[in-house]
């Protein structure tokens, strides 16, 4: 397993790219099922979660060809109907097999992913969505199984106690393509994923109105066909630069990004003090001190992303007060929190809620990664910390970000991998 080793203490300064959106580009592969004409997505990024969705469509049957960073897919012929327990559990988002398989098919098996790392990871609002458009659904042995004679569109509340879900939403809205009828989607996650995915299927040929409100319809029954798309710029990937320059009290353009996806992160950065400049596809970060404490909660979008809490946590860390960060999504997600607090960190958890203490200065140490985001965070601690970091298993990084140390590292950082075989 791979290793980070990092000298902290250089503010990076330059301009950095982002790849296109991993959380766009996983759902816009599994819809490529729902023709048996030759999809197309480019500059798809080169990450291990794209590998494992990959490694699924072609297990499946799909044809994959690959060329550099342009993906097709052509699903035709004889194919298999099941995401097997060893790719689910490599990666949840295996998930988004569900909705095209049975709407093309008419049945499918789908392991449950049980839980992670950031806590439970429940499917219930996937079946519902499923079951409204007339699936019937069975859980046996560790797997879904769901069959439907024909899908029929229906209404479907996916708004779950924790708010809407983006999964859900995307698979029942990919299913609802396929579907007879009118479906509408109430309580839809609102994710600009949502309605990259939607701008896809419109591509394809699917009627659907109403992605990035609450209220989605989809006018369903046509059979799609083939079509070719370039997702949306990575908002998590921008979003961590953003704070790497925060926290190394640097100076970073973020260009090929979309600054309109990142109002709420735009907004607690200036609230801290981060003088922050954007146009349409490009945003400046710059900071020459520490930061202000604020008080941070996640929601759904347009809210301040959970996938972003771990890393604003860290630069909290170093804030001149006491900061607040509440986890309204993912309760449990604060496992960098602890290893954050090994490099001198003062936090303190109460339920979902991370009471930061901000310090002066934090110091290297070896740290252990629990999840892709945590992985993250202790990468940009590591960066602004007095000495040598070493962040074991930093194989949950490379699941979503591409070249994450060489990108830092044109920027002034210094990362080392060492690779362990
Ligand atoms: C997606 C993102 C993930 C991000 C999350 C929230 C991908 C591949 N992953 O995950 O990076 O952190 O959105 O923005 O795009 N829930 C239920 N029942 C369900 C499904 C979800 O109760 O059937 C709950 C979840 O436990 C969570 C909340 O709903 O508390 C939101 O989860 P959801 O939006 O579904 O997350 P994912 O789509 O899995």
């Amino acid at each position: 397993m791979d290793r980070f080793l990092i000298r902290g203490g250089t503010p990076l300064k330059g301009t950095v790219t982002t790849a296109r959106a991993k959380n766009a580009v996983l759902p816009l592969l599994a819809a490529c099922l729902l023709t048996e004409d030759t999809c197309i997505i480019e500059d798809v990024p080169l990450l291990e979660d794209v590998s494992t969705m990959l490694k699924l469509l072609k297990t499946i049957g799909a044809r994959v060809e690959q060329n550099n960073r342009t993906v097709k897919i052509t699903a035709r012929g004889k194919l298999n109907r099941e995401a097997p327990y060893d790719i689910v559990r490599r990666m949840r988002a295996s998930y988004y097999v569900l909705g095209p398989l049975l709407a093309r098919f008419g049945n499918c098996r789908v392991s449950l992913p049980g839980g992670c790392a950031i806590g439970p990871r429940p499917v219930d609002l996937h079946i519902k969505g499923i079951t409204a458009l007339g699936a019937r659904v069975t859980v046996a042995r560790g797997y879904i199984h769901a069959r439907a004679k024909s899908l029929h569109g229906g209404t479907v509340m996916l708004e779950g106690y924790k708010g809407p879900s983006v999964g859900a939403t995307i698979n029942t809205m990919m299913a609802a393509t396929l579907a007879r009828g009118e479906t509408v989607i109430e309580g839809a996650a609102c994710e600009p994923e949502v309605v990259d995915t939607a701008r896809f299927l419109s591509a394809m040929g699917a009627s659907i109105k109403g992605a990035g409100t609450p209220e989605i319809h989809i006018s369903g029954g046509k059979e799609l066909a083939g079509a070719r798309h370039l997702p949306i710029p990575d908002r998590i990937e921008a979003g961590t630069f953003a704070v790497a320059a925060a926290i190394t009290r640097g100076e970073v353009e973020i260009t090929n990004c979309c600054p309109e996806h990142l109002t709420a992160v735009i907004t607690k950065l200036r609230e801290l003090g981060a003088e922050v400049e954007t146009s349409a596809d490009r945003l400046c970060v710059r900071t020459n001190s520490r930061p202000g404490p604020i008080n941070i909660s996640t929601a759904p979008y347009p809210g301040f992303p959970t996938d972003l809490q771990a890393q604003f946590t860290a630069l909290l860390a170093l804030a001149r007060g006491t900061s607040t960060v509440t986890e309204n999504i993912f309760e449990s997600r604060f496992l960098h929190a602890l290893e954050l607090n090994r490099m001198g960190a003062s936090i303190d958890i109460n339920g979902n809620m991370a009471i930061i203490h901000g310090v002066e200065r934090l110091t290297g140490a070896q740290v252990m990664a629990s999840d892709l985001r945590a992985s993250a965070a202790l990468v940009l601690a590591g960066l602004a910390a007095r000495g040598q970091t070493e962040i074991l298993r930093i194989y949950h990084l490379d699941r979503g970000y591409e070249q994450l140390e060489k990108k830092v590292n044109q920027l002034g950082g210094k990362i080392k991998r060492i690779h362990v075989s």
